[in-house]
């Protein structure tokens, strides 16, 4: 098959929310490279087309885009309804997120409600109206959750962020020890600093926040990781990769912190 480098995902079908872009694109195309058909679901039709283009390049018809909002879950619901007629899901990444800088203290209720809804109930809708039809298909399956070092630890300027990533992983706990027995294995990838766009926005809010050039933010933080380097999401995808593989068969609620270091450092 074209685009192929491994066969250890053949057979395999992933769904990826916020599929179009960042973490979520680079999952979908390692994903594609390991024999996996992929649909990447995303809300952004600008970033979904520019994601169609790339991904038939990379593996031709055995990739797929879709415009999905996570938040909806009526149309989640039917989206799941079709795959699951249309052949199933095994592999499923709720991924899709919103990153909003700012002191608790001046956090407005509809922000903090905007990123809980997104981050936290949007993976909730996800992984439980995938997992709702994965049960009856007998196959077992995975679904793996982008929760985040701030789903780990808190920090300034985190309040809606870090509690929806917390969330995540409370969330992603519980459904690793209610699927266990069908098969299903839940766990979490908590990526660090990784170099996407997300993360030049971050730069540039803090820059604004404390009047510093979003370079010097960015290397003075790059100093605090132990590798010394924000992660590049061909670091990250080969969790991803393992955690839908056979070499995860025993792995079950964890959050796989890859961060170069940071946490410890
Ligand atoms: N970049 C990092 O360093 C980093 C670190 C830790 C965790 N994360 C998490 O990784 C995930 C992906 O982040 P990223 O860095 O690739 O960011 P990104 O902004 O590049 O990608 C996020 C994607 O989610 C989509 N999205 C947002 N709201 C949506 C909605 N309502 N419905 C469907 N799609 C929606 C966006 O359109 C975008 O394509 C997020 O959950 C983020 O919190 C990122």
């Amino acid at each position: 098959m074209s685009g192929e480098t491994s066969s250890l995902l053949a057979g395999k079908t992933a769904f990826i929310t916020g599929g179009a872009q960042g973490i979520g694109l680079a999952v979908a195309e390692a994903y594609l490279k390991h024999g996996a058909r992929v649909i990447a679901a995303d809300i952004d039709k600008r970033a979904l087309g520019e994601a169609k283009d790339r991904l038939a390049t990379l593996a031709g018809d055995r990739a797929r885009v879709i415009e999905l909002d996570v938040t909806d879950a009526e149309a989640t619901e039917a989206l799941a309804e079709r795959l699951f007629k249309d052949g199933g899901v095994d592999i499923v990444v709720p991924n899709a997120g919103i990153l909003v800088l700012k002191r608790a203290v001046d956090l407005e209720l509809a922000t903090w409600r905007r990123v809980l809804d997104i981050n936290l109930t949007g993976a909730f809708i996800t992984a439980t109206a995938f997992a709702r039809r994965m049960i009856p298909q007998g196959k077992g399956g995975r679904i793996i959750l982008t929760s985040s070092l701030f789903g780990l630890r808190g920090g300034v300027e985190n309040g809606a962020y870090s509690a929806s990533k917390f969330g995540m992983i409370g969330l992603m706990q519980c459904l690793a020890a209610e699927l266990a027995g069908d098969g299903i294995l839940v766990n979490c990838v908590c990526p660090g600093q990784m170099d996407t766009a997300m993360m030049d926005k971050l730069f540039d809010a803090r820059a604004i926040l404390q009047g510093k050039p979003a370079e010097e933010l960015k290397a003075a933080f790059k100093a605090k990781i132990p590798l010394g380097e924000l992660g590049k999401l061909d670091d990250l995808a080969g969790a991803y990769v393992y955690l839908a593989s056979d070499l995860a068969r025993y792995v079950v609620g964890q959050s796989l912190v890859i961060d170069g270091g940071w946490q410890v450092g």
